[in-house]
């Protein structure tokens, strides 16, 4: 089983600048966690982390917490079928995630930042109400992916807005570098995706066979039925100190 050991991930400090030792060994920590299997950390569907008690309500999902630090996050998402992870954003960060068993479909998206400056990409949808903008995103992955298959990435500029639904009972490793940090303008963002022809905007043209690899995206509050359980990861040990 591939260990994560921090202290050899630290040790370029005397070498290179802080930065760039940050990212050496959030890239490091990114090969070995792409090598954690299932059985590594002793998760099975079987257990009570991916079943749902009430089909009829939204079913709950559980983080378990592994690690933490100034330079990146660690943890494991268990969701029960039909669990999801509402569209959300990463500000500045790269996240590392790789589903260690099930079926789960991704949904992500880039903003929109390509077209001629006459076009309008951030929109009002009424001026009557207090309603957020809407801002013109494409749709960059909307798929399924079972496990096991290649972990998925998303960086500051692309794919940093993201979406998970279990088709089945899904266990994701996720690796956030840095973590989400308020006081340091990384907050977490919901969003609500309107398909393009929800609206005509002035200026604004793309081709028809096209426009449904466009969405208009509005921030919202965190969802109501969003049920996070936090514990502490008690499997086999994977990060050393
Ligand atoms: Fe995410």
């Amino acid at each position: 089983m591939p260990k994560i050991n921090l202290p050899i991930v630290n040790s370029t400090s005397h070498f290179f600048p802080l930065i760039l030792n940050a990212m050496i060994s959030i890239f490091i920590l990114w090969l070995c966690a792409g090598e954690i299997k299932q059985e590594d950390v002793g998760l099975k569907p079987e257990m009570a982390f991916f079943s749902s008690n009430n089909p009829r309500r939204t079913p709950k999902i559980t983080y378990l917490h592994i690690y933490e630090c100034q330079q990146f996050s660690m943890g494991i998402f268990c969701l029960p079928p039909s669990g999801v992870i509402p569209l959300h954003n990463h500000p500045g960060m790269t996240v590392f995630s790789k589903l260690l068993f099930g079926t789960m479909h991704i949904k992500s998206y880039d903003w929109v930042v390509d077209l001629p400056p006459h076009m309008p990409t951030i929109v009002k949808p009424s001026s009557e109400t207090e309603a957020s903008d809407m801002r013109l995103a494409k749709v960059k992955v909307d798929a399924d992916f079972n496990a096991p298959c290649d972990p998925s990435i998303l960086y500051p500029a692309e794919g940093n807005m993201h979406w998970f639904t279990a088709v089945t009972a899904c266990a994701v490793l996720d690796v956030l570098g840095p973590p989400y940090s308020d006081p340091d303008g990384r907050h977490c963002t919901y969003y609500q995706n309107f398909p393009f022809s929800s609206y005509s905007v002035d200026g604004l043209s793309i081709p028809e066979e096209e426009r449904t690899a466009y969405e208009w995206l509005q921030e919202k509050e965190k969802p109501e039925n969003l049920k996070v359980v936090v514990k502490m990861y008690s499997g086999p040990k994977i990060v050393e100190n």
